[in-house]
Formats: structure tokens, C-alpha cells, sequence
């Protein structure tokens, strides 16, 4: 028992759990995702199983992404970026709902089915339903030889390493990458992005994984707010843009581990609803970071402290502003915003673990929950 006991520790590389091994290991996992992908001073990205399909994607008429979970997260990044980049329109459907709704597709969509284990039961009928109905369909899988990449036609894979906690950390962000890297692929090949842009991109792009190393230092001051909070029954978590995935995403993190309630909610739809939550027991938490959507986040910040509720906001290194009427702030460096999901998602997910830590919850493996659902 000794023995199996030690294993463990080597196993978790001496962190005190698989998910916070995992949040660490994201500054290596991200900078594996683009290894031999990004070539920044040429402003070439290269990825090898669209390489033969690169036609196809120049010509797709749609994109419709198919996931479940915080790979449906995922997928809402890849809208905001493929149609941000490549100027393609993308559809974002969960699997569950696509398989059973008599979809529309035709043979000029393309289907990319985004999901860590590459065995999730309804991303799978959503694939083979797309598939019966002739469009071509990718892959972003983080197993290798899992069933999604031999059931579809070409892929690329998000190299996160084994990922064992249940909540998904690394795996999400590696997911993000790698539909980063593909809506940059194919704003390249349509010609809807500059040589110039492209290569500032690319230069920022290859420096995330310092940024979020940078980003992991606040840990210890995340865990005092996580202290603040450990109690709290609701949550609310807000941003805009591609702030919003983010929030979906912190919000399912609290909730999958600690148990506390939460939502995610686009900022500007708080006020058809849930702003008849917000009192002084609701903490809210806003991504307002300096996006082109910056402004309209502080009007939002503005509304919650009207209504006396706690704003925990994740801004960008040295804001003033928002830093006066948030309660509290996390900084996380500057970065264009297409990389804003990279960075916004790392302290929502320490802040989400130590809460969960905080109330003696079991992180690796919630209740009721699995890693990876092969059952409907
Ligand atoms: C389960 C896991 C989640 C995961 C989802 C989709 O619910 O607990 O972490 O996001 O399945 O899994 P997939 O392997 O398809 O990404």
C-alpha cells in the first residue's frame, strides 16, 4: 500500500492533485500543441492532416462543430475565431442535440468534432449521422488512435498529454490552440488575413505559454480569494466575445468540483435575467479584460455593484479602471484578443480547484461525473 501510495505522488509529479498537475503542466502542453506548427517569422502555420483537405475548407460553404461539455466550449472559441479569421460562418451544436434533430448538411459543410477522450457517445452518432450525409468530417482529439480519429476523415491532434482528472483543464486549452492555429490556417489559404497580421500573430501566439506561466504566479493570491468564496451557494460568471466560452467554461468548472451553483452568462443578457439573482451574497465574475468590448464590461460591472453583488473581475496587467469598482481583480498579461481564451481560462481554473479544495470536495473525481461518457 506504501508502495502504491508513492506511486501516486510520482504520478502527480508532486502536486496534491491530477488537476492542478494539469493546470501547471499548460504552459508545456500548449507550447507541444503547436510544436512544428508555427513557422512566426515566415507567417506560415502548418498542419498536417488539413494540408490534403485545404481546398475543401476554402470552399466550405459552413463549418459545424460538434462537441459536448468543455469541448462544446472549446468549439464556441473556434466560432468566434474561424469566423473572426477565415470569415467562414460556423455553426456550434452540442452532439446531442444535432444527432437527433434531422440536421441540415450538405456535402460543402465540413463537421469538426472536437472532444478530449475521442469516445464520447453523441459526438460519435453526431459524426456518423454527418458522415451518412456527405460532409467531410475533422477531428481535434487529444487521445491518439482513439474511435473519433478513425471515424472521420482527417484530424489533427491537441497533444495535451494524458489528461486524468475529470475536469478538463489542459485538454480545453490545447483544444483552443489548435482551432486557433486552424482558423489562422484557413484565413491564410482564403486570403481573408494579411501576410503582416498573420506574422504578428504567429509571434504573439508562440509567447502564450510565457504569459501563461506568468499567469500561474498568482496562484497562491487566487487561493486567498478562493478562501473569500469557499461558502458561497451561487455564482455568476460573465464575459463577452470570446470572453463568453470563458465564462461558460468557469462556470462549469466551479460547478463540476465544488458543487456550488453556477452560471456563465453572455454580460449583456445578465439584465434579461439573472441580475434578479445578484444581492451581496453573489459573487460575479467578469472577464474585463482591455478587448475591444471593454467598455461595455464596465457599464456591466457597474450594474452588478448597483445591485450590491461581489465582482471578482480578471483583468488586463495594469488596469486602473476596473480595478476601483471590482472587489477584486486578477491580472493576467496583455495579449491580442484572439488569445484571450488562452489566458482568461488559467485563473478561473485555480480559482475553481481551491475552492473545491477549500470544501473538501474530491477534484479528480466529482461525483456522478466521468471522464468520458461512452454511454447516451
Ligand atoms: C465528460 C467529461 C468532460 C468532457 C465531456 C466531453 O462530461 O467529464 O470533461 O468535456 O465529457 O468529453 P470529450 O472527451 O468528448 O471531450
Amino acid at each position: 500500500q506504501a508502495l502504491e501510495l508513492k506511486l501516486e505522488m510520482l504520478e502527480k509529479g508532486g502536486y496534491e492533485h491530477f488537476m492542478l498537475k494539469e493546470i501547471f503542466e499548460q504552459p508545456r502542453s500548449i507550447r507541444d500543441c503547436m510544436r512544428g506548427r508555427i513557422y512566426p517569422e515566415e507567417g506560415k502555420v502548418q498542419l498536417g492532416g488539413i494540408k490534403d483537405y485545404t481546398e475543401k475548407f476554402k470552399n466550405a460553404d459552413r463549418i459545424i462543430i460538434v462537441a459536448c461539455g468543455t469541448s462544446w466550449h472549446a468549439g464556441l472559441v473556434g466560432e468566434y475565431l474561424i469566423e473572426e479569421y477565415a470569415r467562414i460562418p460556423v455553426e456550434v451544436e452540442y452532439a446531442s442535440e444535432f444527432r437527433y434533430r434531422n440536421p441540415i448538411i450538405s456535402e460543402k459543410d465540413i463537421v469538426i468534432a472536437i472532444s478530449q477522450s475521442g469516445e464520447t457517445a453523441d459526438t460519435m452518432a453526431a459524426i456518423e449521422l454527418a458522415k451518412e450525409r456527405g460532409a467531410t468530417i475533422f477531428g481535434v482529439c487529444n487521445v491518439v488512435g482513439a474511435s473519433i480519429p478513425r471515424l472521420t476523415h482527417a484530424g489533427v491532434y491537441t497533444h495535451a498529454g494524458p489528461e486524468i482528472g475529470v475536469a478538463s483543464t489542459k485538454a480545453f486549452t490545447a483544444q483552443v490552440t489548435v482551432l486557433t492555429l486552424m482558423a489562422f490556417y484557413m484565413a491564410q489559404t482564403k486570403g481573408t488575413i494579411t501576410q503582416s497580421k498573420l506574422i504578428s500573430l504567429l509571434i504573439e501566439l508562440e509567447k502564450i505559454p510565457d504569459l501563461i506561466e506568468r499567469t500561474l504566479l498568482s496562484n497562491d493570491y487566487i487561493l486567498g480569494i478562493a478562501e473569500k468564496f469557499k461558502d458561497s451557494r451561487n455564482a455568476l460568471f460573465l464575459g463577452r466575445g470570446s470572453g463568453f466560452p470563458v465564462a461558460l467554461e468557469g462556470a462549469l468548472k466551479l460547478k463540476e468540483i465544488s458543487y456550488i451553483h453556477a452560471e456563465g452568462y453572455p454580460a449583456a443578457e445578465m439584465k434579461h435575467g439573472p441580475i434578479a439573482l445578484i444581492d451581496e451574497e453573489m459573487p460575479v465574475v467578469v472577464i474585463a479584460t482591455k478587448t475591444s468590448s471593454y467598455e461595455k464590461v464596465i457599464s456591466n460591472i457597474q450594474e452588478v455593484k448597483a445591485r450590491k453583488g461581489v465582482v471578482i473581475a480578471i483583468v488586463t496587467e495594469g488596469d486602473t479602471e476596473v480595478k476601483n469598482m471590482a472587489d477584486y481583480v486578477i491580472e493576467i498579461p496583455h495579449a491580442d484578443e484572439a488569445f484571450l481564451p488562452l489566458l482568461a481560462t488559467i485563473p478561473l481554473q485555480l480559482l475553481s480547484y481551491h475552492i473545491a479544495v477549500l470544501r473538501g470536495c474530491n477534484v479528480d473525481q466529482p461525483r456522478n461525473l466521468a471522464k468520458s461518457v461512452t454511454v447516451e
